[in-house]
């Protein structure tokens, strides 16, 4: 953290911690999809390191397949609208799908990534979130996989950024409010 340090105030989560969790979940994945071939998908650009983490944690046969969907732009606040920037190369038709992101804030992300996910004819539709901010929720969301509840505050690191910034530190960090006010 060291280059960055004025930027941040608490740090939340360190890089074992974020591992030993996501060690935790791959594990519950395993026992509910034995047997089965299961694909992970990413949503760019937040969710990168969990995808990378969880699918080299994985002791199953998986496929990963990637969505770019924006609701936050440059700012810290969720706008609702959700834009596809990319989308999946698979068909999802009578696939297990897995959605693996970094991060549930109001929910609206992934409530609308599930539906446009269901409707393209999927076997089933679960969500992984390594971070979820219950304060924050403006939608519920079914979390089958959840690693760590945070309070209400700009977290960064571990792929999740402000402004594009603070995707590389290895573990999770509040962002001092100096930097965006
Ligand atoms: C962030 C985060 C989640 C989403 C959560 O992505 O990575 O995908 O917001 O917010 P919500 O629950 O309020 O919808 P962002 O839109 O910032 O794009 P990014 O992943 O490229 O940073
Ligand atoms: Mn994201
Ligand atoms: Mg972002």
């Amino acid at each position: 953290f060291s280059d960055v340090e004025s930027d941040l105030t608490d740090i939340l989560f360190t890089q074992d911690e974020i591992h030993a969790k996501i060690a935790e979940m791959a594990r519950q994945i395993e026992a509910d999809y034995a047997g089965e071939k299961l694909l992970l998908v990413g949503v760019l650009r937040g969710a990168v390191m969990v995808m990378a983490d969880l699918a080299r944690e994985l002791k199953l046969p998986l496929e990963m397949d990637w969505m770019a969907v924006s609701s936050y732009g440059a700012g810290t606040q969720s706008s609702g609208v959700v834009r596809i920037l990319k989308d999946l190369d698979s068909d999802l038709e009578g696939r297990k799908v897995l959605i693996v992101e970094d991060i549930i804030d109001s929910g609206l992300t992934l409530s609308w990534l599930r539906a446009n996910l269901e409707s393209r004819g999927a076997e089933s539709v679960e969500i992984c979130a390594l971070l979820r901010k219950p304060d924050a929720a403006k939608v519920e969301v079914d979390v089958k996989y959840a690693g760590f509840d945070i309070p209400n505050a700009f977290v960064v690191g571990y792929g999740l950024d402000y402004a594009e910034k603070y995707r590389n530190l290895r573990g999770i960090a509040v962002l001092a409010p100096h930097v965006y006010a």
